[in-house]
């Protein structure tokens, strides 16, 4: 059935709410199966455990100019000095530049990211080796690609924000710390309970909205998403992964979820033809699993493309605003492409139905 709007947060549903959290998951027996993965409440967690598990609090990192505050947060609560390096406008990086800058500031850790679930890495995975030589660490965060699995072998920590696929109120991990306690780890870390309590009443009165369509109920959930919001943003609380959350992952329908999304994707590269939406990736190669489709929005009118799909109750992300430290200490070349990119929902909430309501208004859009 079509849904009444597309995007916003992940909710729980109703079969959801009333089978998961009765029991405590046994933190020592079950998480430890899980080999050397260690499963915080976030992505931002997992980069500051694994920060501190290397032992580079205060060292040079290097991002990419096109990343999320909170990267930057994460880094910055470790007291590290985060340094950009550009990313192309086709969203690889600027290999040039980013080697230039190395030999420049000689960093102890480089943060990568493939985006939006495309392998833009492939061709400086093939220079790890070489980075590290220079005894450059690399931290690879599969937060867009983890599903799309490419070879993260030869990285050094590989980290993730699990809540960006799955209706997870809380969720990360960190994957390839050597000689890491996980035992202790669980056993001083707590859970975040107000997060998971705040995430299921929000559910609740979503998941009413979307059968009412009562959009005064809104007043009432969006702020308890935002209480969470705050939460993870006070990067200096390190929490495990909820229980909770562990039985939404251990119980999700990933070939579902692979299923819908390149179904999506395939839907909308074939029928996006508005001359003002240049689409990113136009092509999708086996086994990618994207996460958003991301597109060019030409004539400085991504703001206006923005609205006029939210009066139509299609809510499409900025993915990313530009952080404040980018804007202030990077050229303004790095920024050139930022403010044109729009994030098209293609998640498996959706189905094609709803990807022709979203392709026609946007080729609607002039
Ligand atoms: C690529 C990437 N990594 C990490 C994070 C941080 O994840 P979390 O919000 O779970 O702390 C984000 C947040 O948007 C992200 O986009």
């Amino acid at each position: 059935m079509p849904c009444i709007e597309i995007g916003g947060n992940y909710c729980l549903s109703q079969q959801e709410i009333d089978a998961f959290g009765h029991d405590q998951i046994p933190y020592a027996s079950v998480f430890m199966m899980w080999g050397n993965v260690v499963f915080t409440h976030s992505g931002r967690s997992a980069i500051t455990t694994a920060v501190h598990h290397l032992g580079l609090e205060g060292c040079k990192v290097f991002v990419p100019a096109f990343s999320c505050h909170s990267v930057t947060d994460a880094f910055l609560s470790c007291d590290c000095s985060v340094i950009y390096y550009p990313i192309n406008c086709d969203l690889t990086a600027n290999e040039t530049e980013l080697f230039r800058l190395m030999d420049e500031h000689n960093p102890s850790l480089l943060y990568v990211c493939p985006l939006f679930g495309f392998d833009t890495l492939s061709s400086l995975r093939k220079r790890y080796k070489e980075i590290q030589d220079k005894g450059i660490r690399i931290v690879e965060d599969v937060t867009h690609s983890l599903l799309s699995g490419f070879n993260t072998k030869t990285v050094d920590v590989v980290v993730c924000s699990l809540r960006k696929w799955l209706e997870m109120p809380d969720g990360g991990f960190v994957w390839g710390l050597k000689c890491f306690d996980t035992e202790d780890y669980y056993l001083t870390h707590q859970e975040q309970t107000e997060i998971v309590n705040n995430f299921i009443k929000a559910s609740r009165l979503k998941l009413d909205y979307l059968t009412k369509g009562d959009e005064s109920l809104k007043q009432i959930f969006l702020p308890l998403f935002y209480k969470n919001n705050e939460v993870f943003d006070d990067t200096s609380i390190s929490c495990r992964m909820s229980s909770f959350s562990y039985e939404i992952l251990s119980q999700a329908d990933f070939k579902q979820i692979i299923e819908h999304r390149r179904v999506n994707y395939d839907f909308l590269l074939n029928h996006i033809n508005n001359p003002l939406v240049d689409i990113i990736f136009k092509s999708l190669p086996a086994g990618v699993v994207p996460l958003y489709m991301p597109v060019y929005v030409g004539n400085g009118r991504r703001a206006d493309l923005q609205k006029a799909l939210i009066n139509e109750r299609l809510y499409c992300p900025v993915i990313w605003p530009t952080p404040p430290q980018v804007l202030t200490t990077c050229p303004a070349e790095y920024l050139r492409f930022h403010d044109d990119i729009l994030s098209l929902v293609i998640d498996q909430r959706y189905d094609v139905s709803d990807m022709e309501r979203l392709a026609w208004n946007i080729n609607q859009f002039s």
